[in-house]
């Protein structure tokens, strides 16, 4: 080969390095940008590592608690109705301590504060989980509100206290549980070493026919519903409509309606068939079919959420729909739910 053709080779293979680097799976995707990374980079560890900055007092968290979460955990935390308790079950003497005794002595319901032994996991848990509704909606501040408004209904802090990233490292001292958590390196750390010792098997591993021996038990099926269409839906990427050739409009409404109701996340309360938290739709189209005004009805009741026509349960309010969303979703369920 002679220098030059070594020389393009070279800058040939120079270049192919940078573009693998750049894009390592070409045609597949691309890679994440930081800012996507910071978006999903949200977690706060137990020594509060990742913690952002912030502040909330009792009195905000008690207002956001009521709107927002009181619907399902109750106004003092201690709906035991679908969910186990938040609050309950610590005692003055725990704070003391640091371990909480029925948990030892008791084999009893076990509440959010009894278990709690890192303030960093309920922070954490609440800022990308609640309201189970409407994940990761409340700010940075609202997180540190509510938690204070937690805290202080487990008589853990005071009324007029503003929880804040720098004052959070001394409450973790309340905590009534905080020296329960026993470090447990288990599975893949015994004494300094690991629990297993075969050597991997990285190739031909599976001797003769393979068999996947679980499964789903027959009397689990239909207990709760099809799981298929329950799926949380969080995050930006969501199902499209994808509706084709339908031929009346009223039809193209209604089967927007069900993807909406899908999309909502309606069917956490509400099965097609079956009661969850609230009615199913069936039973609620049952109840109003031939009822002229009941669209309308249904429309503002679904907005402003409240309880009374099932039972004693509230619906949250579902304001951040928008209205002909909910118009077309009660077309669908006054058609028949189908
Ligand atoms: C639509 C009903 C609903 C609403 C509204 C709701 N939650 Fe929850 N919450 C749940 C459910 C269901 C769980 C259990 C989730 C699980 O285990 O996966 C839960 C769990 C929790 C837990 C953890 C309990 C534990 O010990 O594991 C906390 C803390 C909590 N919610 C706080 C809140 C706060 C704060 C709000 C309001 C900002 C809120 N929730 C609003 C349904 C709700
Ligand atoms: C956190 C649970 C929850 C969620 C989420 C929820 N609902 Fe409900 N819903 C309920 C409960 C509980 C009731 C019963 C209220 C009552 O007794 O008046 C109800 C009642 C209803 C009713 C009947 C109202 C009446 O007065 O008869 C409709 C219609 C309805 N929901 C639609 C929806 C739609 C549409 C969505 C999604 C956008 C939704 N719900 C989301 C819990 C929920």
């Amino acid at each position: 080969m002679s220098i030059w053709a070594r020389l393009a080779a070279a800058c040939l293979m120079l270049l192919a390095g940078a573009v693998a680097a750049q894009d390592r799976y070409p045609g597949i995707g691309r890679a994440a940008t930081p800012a996507e990374i910071a978006a999903w980079d949200i977690d706060v560890r137990a020594d509060f590592t990742g913690l952002p900055k912030g502040q909330g007092t009792v009195s905000q968290g008690q207002e956001l608690w009521e709107k927002k979460c009181a619907s399902c955990h109750g106004y003092f935390g201690e709906s035991n109705e679908v969910f186990p308790p938040i609050i309950g079950g610590t005692t003055a003497d725990d704070v003391k301590r640091g371990r909480v005794r029925s948990l030892i002595e008791s084999s009893d319901q076990r509440t959010t504060l009894m278990k709690l032994s890192h303030l960093s996991t309920l922070w954490d848990y609440i800022r990308r989980a609640m309201p189970w509704n409407e994940p990761k909606s409340l700010t940075v501040d609202e997180v540190y509100a509510v938690t204070a408004y937690i805290l202080n209904m487990g008589d853990l802090l005071p009324g007029d206290f503003t929880l804040n990233d720098q004052n959070i490292r001394e409450v973790q001292k309340r905590l009534p549980n905080r020296d329960g958590l026993r470090p447990f390196p288990g599975l893949s750390d015994v004494r300094g070493k690991p629990d297993v010792r075969n050597t991997p098997c990285m190739k031909d591993c599976v001797k003769g026919e393979l068999k996947i021996v679980s499964s789903y038990p027959e009397n689990a099926k239909d207990t709760h519903g099809n799981l298929a269409d329950q799926n949380r839906l969080v995050g930006p990427v969501r199902g499209v409509v994808t509706v084709a050739g339908a031929a009346k409009a009223g039809e193209v409404s209604a089967s927007v309606g069900a993807a909406l109701v899908r999309k909502n996340g309606c069917q956490l309360c509400h099965g097609i068939t079956s009661r969850v938290v609230g009615p199913s739709f069936r039973e609620i189209a049952q109840r109003y079919a031939g009822d002229v005004g009941a669209g309308a009805r249904l429309v503002t009741k679904v907005k402003t959420g409240g309880s009374g026509n099932w039972g004693n349960v509230a619906m949250p309010p579902q304001s951040s729909i928008a209205d002909g969303d909910i118009q077309s979703m009660m077309l669908w369920l006054l058609n028949g739910a189908r």
